[in-house]
């Protein structure tokens, strides 16, 4: 996720783009940079790691890039630290070239290796940098050569993945040739001014007409129009959505939403779908898992004898995920630990020991000095981090990114279910090392997973019935949340989401426990949320659950139960129903968390509270 924005026109084109990168910064600000056009054949390029501010300051620094087009790009890092040299735009040795990216060209590594081949040096770590050198090939011979749209669209046919690129060359200042494919793309059509731009907040004090384009689409703007075709340059049967936008700018930022939490929420299918991209090749077996920035080679991963997952919060909810799935899968113990106590519990590990650093922010104190601590102790550390080039992933000796782009609500939702499927990633890539999975059933685990962003949709679809339930609970002065099994972490997650956002007493319980003491604050009306397993799972804890439910409905509770559709036997105990997917049993987390974010993100929104920053709290705690 990053912000992009291309602009051609009449207007000085670096204060439209520097102005429209202020506005897109909460979509990425590892770093930034412009492409303007002189109109006289060549391309004014700055960029800069850190704030878009870091970029401004340099530009007051070079002076002022004159030119009426140009592009500008802030971005969030998905190959390659936030540096400048990885920073955007890219350009070709020509220099006549410059692209911007937001997304992942997932079939970067044989296209760098090709133009490697070919005596082509490429100067950033970045896959975006593929991207302009294969364009600038395709321009200099061939039967694209000369044609700068065409040359475009010959490339864009050879790239996998989820991309939006947009295009610039100095020969052709009057023109921008840009395209999506799984990645947001929009036109802004202004009078005598075009946009593209990642979203709207771009041009909104421009224009309010825009054009939405669709999957493996591109656009070639000039000042006076836009023409939209597929890669193959066709316009039949090519269909866009053009739409008057009729949010401010402030709606703009939150995607039409009062807060980024819910537009976050709303996010999550594209995040899970876009941490999984370039994680599984097909190969003569079927296929495996690649964990390209592990750096764990297959011998380490057969070695570890145990596995220690460390973190906070609601990474430590998915780190109780990932143990149900890595266990199962491979057998190896795995231990979790809140990070804040990780190293004064003196944890048993040593070089036979894989620790797993979760963390969102990759900066959190408590779970950077348990990485420092497992290091001390010769355990290999994996970092499962949403933050590219953050302290813990600097610190591991190995990483995986979620990629859900900057989640700026403090209580964490994309990142949270990002890391159950990072998680998994890591449990299936564990067993396909050391024999536990064959690679069929690997490939059948990672399937899964990428039908979950569907799911996670359709699950979506169930949040006015959710919000309505959180409406009429909005006073009470407690909610308990119950589970089982892999529905225990996610009960935890649920009252966590509570106690955060709402500043309400919420507690998650793992069911079987109720009878050892919490029963006792069972009493009339008290609505208890219970996270049902699929009756087509392990039964037995399909029975036991349906008992617990009935023990605390019999002592007066509100039974708020979220199921498997057409589980019919928890109907008569529910008073009310919230219906999800059946999926296999590890997977259900990744559905179930999604109506107890919207239940509390409703409750707090009732009360009147700041949903994106709750009191007390900050989104990354760097202090122990
Ligand atoms: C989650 O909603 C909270 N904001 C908090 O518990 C968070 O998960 C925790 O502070 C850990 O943060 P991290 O993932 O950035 O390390
Ligand atoms: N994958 C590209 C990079 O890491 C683009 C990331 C983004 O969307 O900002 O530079």
């Amino acid at each position: 996720m990053c912000g992009i924005v291309g602009y051609v026109g009449y207007r000085d084109a670096l204060d439209v783009v520097v102005d429209a990168l202020r506005r897109m910064e909460y979509r990425g600000y590892d770093s930034a940079g412009v492409a303007i056009l002189d109109g006289n054949g060549s391309i004014a390029v700055e960029r800069k790691a850190g704030r878009l501010a870091n970029l401004e300051a340099e530009l007051a620094e070079t002076g002022h890039f004159a030119g009426a087009a140009g592009t500008g790009h802030t971005r969030w890092a998905t190959h390659g630290a936030p540096t400048d040299r990885n920073a955007h735009p890219h350009r070709d040795p020509s220099g006549k070239f410059a692209v911007v990216h937001n997304g992942i060209i997932e079939n970067f590594a044989p296209l760098r290796r090709e133009l490697e081949d070919a005596g082509i040096e490429l100067l950033s770590d970045t896959d975006t940098e593929v991207a302009v050198h294969l364009v600038a090939r395709a321009y200099a011979e061939g039967p694209t050569a000369g044609d700068f749209t065409g040359s475009v669209l010959s490339v864009l046919q050879r790239l996998e993945g989820a991309f939006t690129l947009v295009f610039t060359h100095a020969d052709h200042p009057g023109t921008i040739v840009a395209a999506r494919q799984s990645t947001p793309l929009v036109v802004g059509v202004g009078d005598g001014e075009m946009f593209v731009a990642s979203d709207v907040t771009a041009f909104i004090e421009y224009t309010r007409e825009a054009v939405e384009l669709g999957q493996n689409q591109a656009v070639v703007i000039t000042a006076d129009g836009y023409t939209v075709t597929d890669f193959f340059g066709n316009t039949a049967g090519v269909v866009s959505r053009p739409f008057t936008i009729d949010w401010d700018l402030a709606a703009a930022e939150k995607g039409g939403h009062d807060y980024f939490m819910l537009k976050e929420i709303e996010e999550q299918p594209t995040a899970i779908a876009d941490t999984l991209i370039g994680h599984f090749v097909v190969d003569e077996q079927g296929g495996r898992i690649v964990l390209d920035e592990q750096r764990l080679t297959d011998q380490e991963l057969r070695e570890f004898d145990k596995v220690f997952v460390v973190a906070c919060g609601s990474s430590y909810h998915a780190g109780l995920l990932a143990k149900y799935a890595i266990e199962h899968w491979t057998r190896v113990p795995v231990e979790v630990e809140l990070a804040s106590e990780f190293r004064y519990r003196d944890p048993v590990l040593d070089r036979s020991t894989l620790v797993v650093a979760i963390s969102q922010s990759g900066e959190t104190a408590d779970t950077l000095e348990a990485v420092r601590h497992a290091k001390e102790q010769k355990a290999r550390v994996l970092a499962i981090c949403n933050t590219n080039g953050a302290q813990i992933p600097r610190e591991a000796d190995a990483v995986i990114y979620t990629r859900t782009g900057p989640e700026i609500g403090v209580a964490s939702t994309k990142a949270f279910l990002a890391q159950i499927a990072a998680n998994y990633l890591v449990g299936l890539a564990l067993a396909q090392a050391r024999g536990t999975k064959y690679p069929d059933e690997v490939a059948r685990e990672f399937a899964e997973l990428e039908s979950m962003p569907a799911l996670i949709s359709r699950v979506l679809e169930s949040a006015p019935k959710v919000r309505a339930i959180a409406r009429e609970l909005a006073h009470v002065p407690t909610v308990l949340f119950l589970g089982r099994h892999v529905g225990y972490p996610v009960a935890l997650e649920g009252a966590l989401k509570l106690k955060e956002l709402a500043y309400l007493h919420a507690e998650g319980f793992a069911a079987g426990e109720l009878k050892h003491g919490p029963i006792a604050l069972i009493e009339d009306g008290l609505p208890v949320i219970v996270v049902m397993p699929s009756p087509k799972g392990r039964a037995v804890l399909h029975s036991k659950l349906l008992s617990n439910i009935r023990e605390i409905q019999a002592r007066g509770a509100r039974t708020i139960v979220i199921a498997e559709e057409g589980d019919d036997t928890v109907r008569p105990f529910a008073d009310d129903l919230i219906e999800i997917p059946a999926v296999p049993t590890l997977y259900q987390p990744l559905l179930s968390t999604v109506p107890l974010q919207i239940f509390a993100a409703e409750i707090a929104q009732t009360l009147g509270y700041d949903v994106d920053k709750p009191r007390n709290l900050a989104k990354s705690v760097t202090v122990e």
